[in-house]
């Protein structure tokens, strides 16, 4: 069974300056939740409670968000306000929390690498916040593949079709299809051109991990941009055993830029009372 949900969370976020000079990414607000609280709101529901979280300098507000703010609950204690609060809440009793410090941000494999102390030898989850993931119609995303997993027990990746031109932003896979909406992988490629993709099958921010990546991304070097990439590693995995790739129900938004953050603002307005899985919409945003 699979308890554990890492979160890497220590990068600069750097296309979305300067509103994350000193403010993380993970916590930019979409409609009234940041984009964290939605994250560990997807991965309660697919069953995981325990929530491991990679953080790195000026990520402090990360960690205060899942903890009690005493005066503020004082504050507000007996009036309307008060269930505003109920959402993090929730989670605040449901989940247990734990952090660890990336220092040098070296790559997302690295981040993966990082929290390896957190996780320790058992199969886990991660969740990249600033791909928000929402499925209105039934089980979130991880859920999804949470259940994939009891089924075939090796990693496996969530992944969309994008637009050809935008391939060069993705990890994109190339594979065999196992059912129409998994396929083994049998080739990754890290940021392609266009012309050089196998697929327009990206690799979005959802992963559920085998313990053995932490060996392999240990033996993978730094890629053109200095970083360690986790795709990399998973190439290993899948030439060594089987990675699936997953294409799930649900809509995903790329809130690491402005243009996804604005889709995703809009998509929640207006779907105010279903976002949120584990409990009920903020009482405060009242239908228009
Ligand atoms: P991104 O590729 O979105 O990088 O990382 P970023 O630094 O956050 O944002 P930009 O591209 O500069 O705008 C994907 C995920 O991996 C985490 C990020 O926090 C994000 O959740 N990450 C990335 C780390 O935790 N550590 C790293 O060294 C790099």
């Amino acid at each position: 069974m699979i308890k554990k949900c890492l979160f890497p969370a220590a990068g600069y976020g750097t296309r979305f300056l300067p509103a994350t000079k000193s403010m993380p990414k993970e916590m930019l607000p979409v409609v009234d939740t940041p984009l964290i609280q939605y994250g560990v709101e997807e991965a309660l529901q697919a069953g995981l409670h325990e929530i491991a979280i990679v953080t790195g300098r000026g990520k402090r507000s990360l960690e205060d968000h899942f903890d009690i703010s005493y005066e503020l609950e004082h504050e507000i204690s007996n009036t309307g306000k008060e269930k505003s609060l109920s959402g993090v809440r929730h989670l605040i009793d449901q989940c247990t929390f734990s952090y660890t410090r990336q220092i040098e941000m070296k790559g997302l494999g690295h981040a993966i690498l990082t929290g390896r102390s957190l996780i320790g030898d058992e199969a886990f989850a991660v969740v990249l916040a600033d791909d928000l993931c929402l499925n209105l119609e039934g089980d979130g995303v991880l859920a999804q593949m949470v259940k994939l997993y009891e089924q075939f027990r090796c990693s496996i990746v969530a992944i969309q079709e994008v637009p050809m031109e935008e391939v060069s932003r993705y990890g994109v896979i190339a594979g065999e299809a196992l059912r129409d909406d998994i396929f083994r992988i049998e080739r990754m490629v890290e940021k392609p051109n266009p012309e050089d993709a196998p697929s327009n099958l990206a690799i979005i921010g959802r992963y559920i991990l085998t313990p053995d990546i932490f060996e392999l991304i240990e033996q993978t070097e730094p890629g053109k941009s200095g970083e360690i990439q986790i795709t990399d590693a998973l190439m290993k995995q899948a030439q060594q055993g089987c990675v699936l790739a997953y294409k799930f129900k649900g809509r995903r938004f790329d809130c690491g830029s402005a243009e996804g953050y604005v889709q995703a603002t809009n998509f929640c307005f207006e779907n105010r009372h279903k976002t949120h899985p584990v409990m009920t919409a903020s009482p405060q945003l009242k239908a228009v």
